[in-house]
């Protein structure tokens, strides 16, 4: 059998062998609760835990108690956008967000319109970018967040979070950041972005599931949160519950690992990704790339083969694990809404495929995959009807299919 090749790190990610490692000991030797004050189990526990938030508050330029463990980013979506919505509804009933959001995201206002809420979504453009006066003229004196992610999960694309920053600094608006995927792969800094809340997981950077983070600001202006989960007042109250103590360690390990090694790392990945996007582009005709090609990730390629559907390709190369729309939506064969949202028809939503390429990617690997994208699209290409139509030069847009 052939050697699988994963390639949807956007999904998540292989835990990193130094992960485990630092989260070893905090299963079965230092595992105390870290709520427990009496003992030195409980103030191991504690101390680990403590180190491990001023690690990961200082990665985005926060402050220690600014930052609240959670089981995901999903729940730090939900927590930050319900939280501060219930907090805030006296001063008003208005949220904005993206309609390229996780549907961590989207979900969570939606849910909110049942307790009053109105949300404006804002459009993209034909590669994927919000416009910063859509925003500008989306607020009234109702609005009270502007939600918009830092990179998107499907086109990689990168918004312009510290303008959207300025513009809600500017009219006294919170703003949340739902930075799942651009942690570790982009700097951040909350106080110079102007970020309120920032949303993060720890599966996305080779850390463990199932655990993630909210950042909250305490000053200028002091963010409060209605709570989610209630219970022993953990997290000052705003995230109840014992504290997941070895994937916390985890958590901060993978973010050292990903700083560390950020610069070098992102240049590794472009390199790989340009190859293979421009392999795949040489040797394929009637293919484009979605997204705004100078701001996105760097492991990001989102690719539409015209004539092949995504779905078929990847039956076709099932040693690669590729995804064709986002993960949490392929299940269902709706054609993603990030790439309907740039205008792009359906019957090429369903051509598309996301390569995700991570800190495990080989150059090997790039050339394997080159190779079996060619083959596999030609392979399908050969069987289909229309695509023989399109090289005898026929304009499918102008045939009429039925006879009147
Ligand atoms: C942009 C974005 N937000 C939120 C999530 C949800 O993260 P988690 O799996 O940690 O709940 C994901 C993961 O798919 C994501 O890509």
């Amino acid at each position: 059998m052939e050697k699988s090749i994963y390639m949807d790190n956007h999904a998540t990610t292989p835990m990193d062998p130094k992960v485990l490692e630092a989260m070893l000991p905090y299963f079965c030797e230092t595992f105390g609760n870290a709520s427990s004050k009496n003992h030195s189990f409980g103030w191991e526990a504690d101390e680990a835990v403590k180190s491990s938030r001023q690690l990961i508050a200082k990665s985005i330029g926060a402050k220690e108690l600014e930052f609240v463990f959670t089981s995901g980013a999903t729940e730090s979506n939900n927590l930050a956008i319900t939280g501060v919505a219930r907090m805030y509804k006296e001063k008003g009933n208005h949220i904005i967000t993206v309609i390229t959001e996780h549907k961590a995201v989207l979900d969570t206002c939606d849910a909110l319109t049942h307790e009053g809420f109105e949300i404006t979504y804002l459009g993209v453009d034909k590669d994927g970018m919000i416009s910063l006066d859509e925003l500008k003229n989306s607020i009234t004196d109702k609005t009270i967040l502007v939600s918009v992610m830092h990179a998107n999960n499907e086109i990689g694309v990168i918004q312009p979070i510290k303008e959207v920053g300025a513009i809600c600094k500017d009219k006294g608006i919170l703003f949340h950041t739902d930075a799942t995927q651009a942690i570790g792969k982009i700097k951040i800094d909350v106080d110079d972005m102007n970020i309120d809340l920032l949303s993060m997981s720890a599966h996305k950077i080779y850390g463990p599931k199932g655990i993630g983070g909210l950042y909250v600001r305490r000053r200028k202006p002091r963010v409060r949160l209605t709570p989610l989960i209630h219970g022993g007042g953990h997290e000052r109250g705003m995230r109840s519950g014992t504290l997941n103590v070895p994937s916390i360690v985890g958590f901060a390990k993978a973010i050292e690992l990903a700083n560390n090694e950020m610069s070098q790392e992102n240049q590794r990945l472009s390199t790989l990704r340009d190859k293979l996007e421009k392999a795949l582009m040489d040797a394929i005709d009637y293919t484009q790339v979605n997204g705004k090609k100078d701001s996105r990730l760097p492991g990001n390629l989102n690719i539409s083969f015209h004539y092949v559907e995504g779905e078929g390709l990847m039956m076709a190369m099932p040693q690669i694990a590729v995804s064709s729309g986002s993960a949490c939506t392929s299940s269902s064969l709706e054609p993603s809404y990030v790439l309907q949202a740039m205008g792009i028809p359906d019957v090429l939503c369903h051509s598309s495929i996301r390569f995700g390429l991570g800190r495990f990617t080989t150059a090997e690997e790039i050339d394997l995959v080159i190779e079996k994208v060619i083959s596999s699209v030609k392979r399908l290409r050969d069987l289909s009807p229309l695509y023989e139509m399109v090289l005898e030069g026929i304009d499918l847009d102008t045939v009429a299919w039925t006879e009147h």
